[in-house]
């Protein structure tokens, strides 16, 4: 049993309280549930309470057992930063592509090329579950030390049904083995492999008929994702994938309208997908299904920053009423790092989404987006004890010293797990 745990006398708590049942959205996403001055006590893996300093100080005085005391003077505290797009699991670097790309060489042209996301295949096709293993948990070293506390981890590196599971199966064992927690996506369909180049139909026969029942049946991933995009799999190939996994209780996900605008966010109101990413390129009609359906936009503008792209236009959603997450995309090719405060940074100044708004896609929305809300996402008595303490006074500072690492102190389930050296 861990420790009672009390943060004493933070400067600011962003609590993004009250919205463990349904996402955000609207102007919802400005409202952060402040505390000034408060206090936190947590017991197990749970937070027992959250509110005002005086009234955490008066709850643990009723306590029998002594806190182990966090001194948060002058800081901020966060739930923990939940990211809820990533491409963890996979060998090797694509650093080359950037020169390709400077010298104006398109994404999907080097993917047509053999590059790419194929490139990264063959580099997961060769390396053994142990590689995968410890390459992908120095990248999640990384995210901790960042302040993500639960992330999302999708396959689509191996495709061919062994490699696929060779991938999920070290993500399993990366969550079971490290402190942040990881929710698996299949995603078979991330490009049809070069030895099916001019039979894509029998790619997605394997991916149907083979590979996502071996993934359920072998409870490997709680989301079906595909990459619907023109010149990888159509709206159609895509619908009948997601249908698919749907039939199996997997849950869908789209990489939708990133390139180009392809129906993708319709799509993904269509198949009733809880969430669809990108959209750089959605359309407008998309967007207001997406709304009606209650379909949550996973934005990624630290993928259109590496790729030089023209963000989502995140402001149109928000006010469309679409409910808006953010993630980092952790790929080797369009967006190589672990920070979700830099990804946020671009969030709020290439996107315009404000500092408040900024922090419940990160936290809040962001659980909603892979299933969690219920357990994590916001700092409420009962929630998970996932919470992150910052070197800043107050949330509109973490996106105004951009891109430097403020985290001091990361609890997760309970236990601090960065940081908290010089603490008693
Ligand atoms: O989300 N867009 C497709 N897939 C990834 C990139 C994968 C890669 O380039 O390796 C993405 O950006
Ligand atoms: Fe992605």
């Amino acid at each position: 049993m861990n420790p009672i745990l009390y943060i004493k006398n933070a400067n600011q708590v962003v609590t993004v309280s009250g919205a463990s049942v349904k996402p955000k959205k609207g102007k919802e996403m400005a409202e952060l549930g402040l505390i000034e001055h408060g206090g936190i006590v947590i017991g197990g893996d749970r937070i027992l309470f959250a509110g005002p300093d005086e009234e955490a100080q008066a709850f643990v005085n009723d306590l029998t057992e002594e806190p182990i005391v966090i001194d948060a003077t002058g800081k901020l505290v966060t739930p923990g930063l939940i990211d809820a797009h990533t491409h963890l699991v996979f060998a090797g670097s694509r650093e080359k592509e950037l020169e390709m790309r400077l010298q104006g060489a398109t994404y999907i042209e080097i993917l047509e090329a053999g590059g790419g996301i194929l490139y990264s295949t063959t580099q997961t096709r060769q390396a053994s579950e142990e590689q995968l293993f410890e390459e992908s948990k120095k990248r999640l070293d990384r995210f901790l030390q960042y302040g993500v506390t639960t992330l999302e981890a999708k396959s689509g590196y191996g495709l061919t049904i062994s490699d696929e599971l060779k991938q999920l199966r070290a993500a399993r064992k990366l969550n079971e083995s490290h402190a942040i927690d990881i929710v698996s996506t299949f995603m078979g369909a991330h490009a049809v492999p070069l030895e099916y180049k001019s039979d894509p139909e029998a790619y997605i026969k394997i991916v149907i008929e083979q590979m996502l029942p071996a993934v359920a049946e072998q409870k490997l991933a709680v989301f079906c994702d595909v990459f619907c995009e023109h010149g990888v799999f159509t709206v159609d190939q895509s619908e009948r994938i997601l249908e698919a996994g749907k039939k199996l209780g997997l849950i869908p996900k789209i990489h939708a309208d990133e390139i180009v605008t392809f129906g993708g966010a319709e799509l993904a109101a269509k198949v009733g997908a809880i969430s669809a990413d990108h959209l750089l390129k959605a359309s407008d009609e998309g967007i207001a299904r997406m709304a009606e359906a209650g379909v949550i936009a996973v934005l990624l503008p630290g993928t259109a920053f590496f790729l030089m792209e023209e963000p989502a236009d995140a402001r149109k959603m928000i006010e469309a009423g679409v409910p808006v997450a953010l993630a980092t995309d952790r790929n080797p090719g369009s967006c190589p790092t672990e920070s979700l405060p830099l990804i946020m940074n671009f969030a709020c100044l290439n996107m315009k989404m404000t500092p408040a708004e900024v922090l419940t896609a990160s936290t809040i929305n962001a659980a909603h987006a892979i299933g969690l809300a219920k357990e994590i996402g916001s700092i409420e008595a009962g929630k998970k004890a996932d919470l992150v303490i910052y070197d800043a006074p107050n949330y509109l500072f973490i996106q105004y010293n951009f891109g430097v690492n403020l985290v001091d102190t990361v609890i997760k389930n309970g236990k601090v797990v960065v940081g908290g050296n010089d603490r008693d």
